[in-house]
């Protein structure tokens, strides 16, 4: 088969790690792409966003898959738009993306099905939110309806900080990604970032995870698109795991067939585990960056045929098989991040780092000058590894990551923290 990957992250780089693996696959491109991508996919200077300009690239390659990671393209349509040319692509329609695009609209979903969920109400005013905010007291959660790169979710500790969050939203601060706004309780307990695979019918639980939001150590600072993630998620206990199907995901699937945009693709539940079990805090239609790199590497079977079983409607008697080793990347960013920062800085040492036993490295934003690798983004690199524990994964990781010369780019020191107390908790319980 011949696939095109769409992306040029990290969470694109584990994909084509894993698509580049199988039997199944005679050539593999990527677009954009990045350095590190560039080691197992042609890369293909294409504009994701003009999907004329993908199915002509498709047609003249004989493209037999199309896999998108990211969120921006399905919430654009370029499923429905590479189906309507006949050619076959991996990820939910436009419709179905607005469990993504839309908080409301999930919320709504959720309503309407009796999915565990925060309470809520939707809001295209400020005057009644901030009406609604003062009967039920802070905390609060203020969130944009759209999408906002991560930066649509207030966390309000006091009905000032609701307001203030109010008046940037409706006040265009995040764009139309603001002009409906979801005010809701806030939730408490652990999070963790459940996957499923589903065709329109069913769904397939993939291994769980979790991931560290917050920019510095102890989970504190800005929220990030992630700086670390690990495989398995001890708060996924096998019973957890049914009650967010039973409860959550099956439920979604069912719902989005009932309302005529059947979901096809991954499901990215992330989920509060609280007292009373599992709720959801947000789908996204999409792997999890960095999530996608520990599971990749946990994947013991092929990725293409559950790839394709999803886009089939085949998922119904389908398995994967997991490696019973844990999985933990460490995310390394360019100074600044979240915020602003600078592209060019070279970064070495990466050979070095990669011999590390049960590391693997995913690169993010990079870009090849010649020989040498510069960033060229804000998360930059994934260093992850396997290990009998979280603990050794954690041990490979860091190990890599000290071999890496890059004076300008952080990192986490501690990554998997939660887990790794938890596996000594045991081990001395032993
Ligand atoms: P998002 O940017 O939508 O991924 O949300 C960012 C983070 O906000 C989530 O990962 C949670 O940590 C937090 N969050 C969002 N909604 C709630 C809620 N209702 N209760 C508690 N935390 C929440
Ligand atoms: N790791 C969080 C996300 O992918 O949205």
């Amino acid at each position: 088969m011949n696939i095109l990957l769409l992306g040029s992250g990290g969470r694109e780089h584990a994909l084509a790690w894993k698509l580049a693996a199988s039997p199944l696959v005679e050539r593999l491109f990527c677009a954009p792409g990045n350095a590190g991508i560039a080691r197992d996919c042609k890369l293909v200077a294409l504009d994701i966003a003009d999907h004329a300009a993908v199915i002509a690239f498709c047609k003249a390659q004989k493209i037999d898959l199309v896999v998108v990671g990211p969120e921006a393209p399905l919430c654009a349509g370029i499923v429905d738009d590479l189906t309507a040319a006949g050619i076959k692509a991996f990820g939910p329609t436009r419709a179905a993306a607005q469990l993504e695009g839309s908080k409301g609209f999930t919320k709504d979903l959720c309503k309407a099905n009796k999915i565990p969920t925060a309470a809520y109400e939707r809001f295209n005013a400020a005057a009644a939110a901030k009406c609604y905010m003062r009967a039920r007291g802070a905390p609060l959660v203020v969130k944009a309806d759209g999408l906002a790169a991560g930066k649509g979710v207030v966390i309000a500790n006091t009905l000032a900080e609701a307001d203030a969050a109010i008046d940037m939203m409706f006040g265009g601060g995040l764009g139309a990604a603001g002009a409906q706004v979801v005010v809701e309780e806030l939730l408490e307990g652990e999070e963790a970032s459940f996957f499923a695979l589903c065709d329109g019918e069913t769904a397939l639980a993939l291994a769980s995870a979790q991931d560290h939001k917050r920019a510095l150590d102890g989970d504190q600072g800005p929220n990030t698109g992630g700086m670390g993630a690990y495989s398995p998620a001890p708060v996924m206990t096998p019973e957890m795991v049914r009650r967010a199907m039973d409860e959550i995901v099956l439920p979604t699937v069912r719902a989005m067939k009932a309302g005529g945009a059947p979901y096809k693709g991954v499901l990215y539940a992330g989920l509060m585990i609280t007292a009373e079990g599992p709720k959801l805090i947000e789908y996204n239609v999409r792997f999890g960056d960095p999530e996608c790199q520990v599971l990749m590497l946990r994947l013991m079977s092929d990725l293409v045929p559950g790839l394709l079983a999803c886009c089939d409607g085949m998922l119904k008697n389908f398995d994967l098989r997991w490696y019973p080793d844990a999985a933990l990347t460490v995310v390394m960013a360019a100074k600044g991040y979240p915020g602003a920062t600078a592209k060019g800085s070279v970064i070495e040492g990466l050979e070095a780092a990669a011999e590390v036993e049960g590391v693997e490295i995913f690169h993010a934003g990079t870009k090849a000058d010649g020989g040498r690798i510069l960033a060229n983004g804000g998360r930059v690199l994934d260093v992850c590894a396997l290990g009998q524990t979280v603990g050794e994964a954690q041990a490979r990781a860091y190990r890599a990551v000290d071999r890496i010369r890059w004076p300008d780019g952080f990192c986490r020191r501690d990554i998997g923290f939660r887990a790794v107390q938890r596996e000594s908790l045991e081990k001395s319980k032993a």
